[in-house]
């Protein structure tokens, strides 16, 4: 065969070619309706040029934003930002060593107030929960057997998947289902158990009942690993004095549930209410001194920059003065948001009062639409887009923060009700178990 015929249009592509057309096409066909939002969709994937409090502007639009996870209003907060240059002064931008061959001090400032806050054992932080969970949740495993919630993180199944890899066995039970956990459990001999799941989850901004998970792991041996990523900064030890169902200071789920923290390993990040590129896991001093040599981001991922370790420092200051007050206004607009989508009679699996509100779509072909009048009424959400979320969950999260105002609120219960009366929301009557309030 010449060399002309094979560059003829006509000539069957190089072998290298095809097959890597069929990888891609692969790809795309699985996450085709998430590509053609994030490609086509003002909503996905947008540059934002410019905010002003919690207003963003993309392109020529100005949008009242309910997509992001500063619960606390902390990534805008004076304070803290004030606090920042101190810190650059003292310490310069990054340390860039990795953990074990060195931490700045505040590094041994932010787990010692951590430790105090949650009140647990111990503390180590790294810069995020994916590093956690994809470092720790092999250790921890130890080659036994994970029971992973059905609807976990992405990150915690990741985790779980490099565990499996590394000789764990993985079985699923169902979600908010402790007796099907309990099921597993009898019927599982492993000596080694690790229960994998979320705290408050980041769809349908609810908690599951720790107290009850927490009594199924320990009658079977079972270590709880619980990710708290959404409920830390945002819920809180209980206590006459609260000012809202939050609870108090924060401290997250296992001190909302009047938990223990026997058996129990709780990672959290910085990186929702305190704004910030930090994360942690509270477990025995033990287990901390066993994971700085076994977890290899602290062996070998670089640290935080040093702006975001000053942001928590500076953001547990402004949680012990003004948490309580941020706390009680992100209730009050929460509650809003929800009394509004009961009165329209509208579906949200929200059961929590908690800042995650999840808005089902009654078609889920109809996401594309729903978001470009969202946008255009000047609402940015997150579109929660299949293969995100299964079909018939199809919608958007709305996610307040204590600094949206009472106006950016208005915006929303205005596009809301707008879509309601146009037929485009489930109704909470044909849900009724999801039924709110
Ligand atoms: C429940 C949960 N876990 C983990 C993560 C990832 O956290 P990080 O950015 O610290 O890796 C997220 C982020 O959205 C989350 O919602």
């Amino acid at each position: 065969m010449s060399s002309a015929t094979q560059l003829t249009p006509t000539a069957a592509p190089p072998p290298a070619a095809s097959a890597r057309g069929r990888w891609i096409d692969h790809w795309l066909d699985t996450v085709g309706d998430l590509e053609a939002l994030r490609s086509g969709h003002p909503m996905m994937d947008a540059v934002i040029d410019e905010i002003d409090g919690r207003m963003i502007r993309v392109g020529d639009q100005w949008l009242a934003d309910f997509a992001s996870c500063n619960y606390l209003g902390f990534d805008l907060d004076p304070e803290i930002i004030g606090a920042v240059p101190e810190y650059l002064e003292r310490w310069g931008t990054h340390p860039s060593w990795s953990r074990l061959l060195g931490s700045p001090a505040l590094y041994e400032q932010i787990e010692t107030r951590l430790t105090e806050l949650l009140g647990c054992d111990d503390t180590l932080v790294l810069p995020t929960i994916t590093h956690i969970h994809a470092s720790v949740i092999p250790v921890l495993a130890a080659s036994g057997t994970i029971f992973l919630d059905t609807r976990a993180h992405k990150t915690i199944y990741d985790g779980c998947q490099v565990a499996r890899s590394r000789g764990s066995a993985v079985r699923r039970f169902r979600f908010e289902d402790p007796d099907h956990l309990d099921e597993l459990l009898r019927n599982d001999h492993d000596r080694a158990r690790l229960v994998c799941m979320d705290g408050v989850n980041s769809m349908t901004g609810n908690a599951p009942d720790l107290q009850e998970f927490a009594a199924v792991a320990r009658r079977h041996g079972a270590l709880l690993y619980v990710d708290d990523a959404h409920g830390f900064g945002v819920i809180g030890e209980r206590s006459p004095d609260e000012r809202s169902p939050y609870g108090l200071r924060g401290n997250s789920i296992v001190r909302h549930a009047d938990e223990t923290y026997e058996d129990i390993v709780l990672v959290g990040g910085f990186s929702k209410a305190y704004s910030s590129l930090l994360a942690f896991i509270a477990c025995p001093t033990e287990v901390k001194n066993l994971l700085k040599v076994a977890a290899p981001p602290y062996l070998y991922s670089g640290p935080s920059p040093v702006a975001s370790l000053a942001t928590v420092l500076a953001g547990f200051d402004v949680n012990e003065r003004r948490g309580e007050d941020l706390r009680a206004e992100l209730h009050r607009h929460t509650a809003r948001v929800l009394a509004t989508l009961r009165a329209l009679d509208v579906r949200t699996p929200n059961r929590s009062e908690l800042p995650i509100i999840e808005i089902p779509l009654r078609d889920h072909n109809r996401i594309d639409a729903v978001g470009r009048m969202l946008f255009e009424r000047g609402v940015y959400v997150t579109l929660a887009a299949y293969p995100l979320v299964p079909k018939a969950e199809v919608g958007f999260r709305v996610q307040l923060t204590a600094i949206n105002t009472d106006a950016e609120v208005d915006t929303l219960i205005a596009a809301v009700t707008e879509l309601a009366e146009r037929g485009e929301l489930q109704l909470a009557s044909q849900h009724p178990v999801e039924a709110t309030g």
